[in-house]
């Protein structure tokens, strides 16, 4: 049962180390190297966690760090899942339920996306003000199947998925950081691996899109259903409105996000700073 897959996965954690997180962090394509950052930190292979599926996406490494940033204790994934690579999304979360039960109250989801609203430019950042799950609405939600009471209720509500605290300390924060843009936005999440064609992009402007990526919204579903306060922020590392004269590259997405590794770091670690 998914439960006990948990509890298992949690005791080999905690075997490891004695530190109970406050915040979780899931680190995007190409943001992973924040994990490298944390102090005194206990670094543990997906491999050698039971029930986890191991990361197969070049600028994913795949292990869990637990230890300090700014004297917060933070569990983080150096790598994430995603459907895409054919993980079922119990799969795919099973993470987020382990960093819930290891203590985390708090998930801080970061992602690279394509920026579909025109103001978006590449390397700017964006706060997920609310979702769109295209492939949730139409299926694959990682809580289809038989309810388990003891991690959440069975029509967990997603109508604050994004808590405002979080976002109010996200904006103070980035008010002190000149050097970078923080926009807030729709996040609207799509299966991939392809890209998206002009059409769809041009869809998923006319229903309210802001940001388009592959990732995201199972883990914050998940988290929701496990009753954490989420706060979520995409880079934005193409355009995507379809008007591109260019197509865009994975190597591209990871080139941008390692130009915004510093500022991407400085938001985080004030956001940090925030919640001790
Ligand atoms: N589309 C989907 N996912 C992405 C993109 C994009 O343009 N950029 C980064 N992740």
């Amino acid at each position: 049962m998914l439960y006990d897959q948990v509890l298992q996965a949690t005791k080999k954690i905690q075997s490891d180390t004695p530190l109970i997180p406050q915040v979780a962090l899931i680190l995007g394509s190409g943001l992973g190297d924040l994990a490298n950052e944390i102090e005194q930190a206990v670094s543990i292979p997906y491999e050698e966690i039971p029930h986890f599926a191991r990361s197969s996406v070049v600028g994913h490494a795949g292990r869990l760090l637990l230890g300090k940033l700014e004297d917060v204790a933070v569990v983080a994934m150096q790598g994430r899942f995603h459907f895409y690579e054919g993980h079922s999304l119990s799969t795919l979360t099973l993470p987020v339920r382990v960093m819930a039960m290891l203590g985390a109250r708090i998930l801080l989801v970061s992602n690279a996306a394509g920026g579909v609203n025109p103001n978006y430019r590449a390397g700017d950042f964006m706060l997920l003000r609310d979702h769109l799950a295209l492939p949730g609405l139409a299926g694959a939600n990682p809580l289809l199947g038989p309810n388990d009471e003891r991690f959440g209720p069975r029509f967990p509500p997603l109508a604050h998925a994004y808590d405002a605290d979080l976002c109010q300390l996200a904006r103070s924060v980035a008010a002190t950081l000149p050097e970078l843009t923080l926009h807030e936005g729709v996040y609207t999440m799509v299966a991939g691996p392809s890209y998206e064609t002009g059409a769809e992009l041009r869809f998923l402007r006319i229903i309210g899109t802001d940001a388009v990526g592959m990732s995201t919204v199972p883990e914050v579903i998940v988290a929701r259903h496990m009753r954490m306060r989420v706060l979520g922020v995409s880079l934005i590392t193409n355009t995507a409105t379809g008007e591109e004269s260019a197509e865009i590259k994975h190597d591209d997405v990871l080139h941008i996000a390692d130009a915004a590794r510093v500022r991407f770091a400085a938001l985080v670690r004030g956001i940090m700073r925030g919640i001790a």
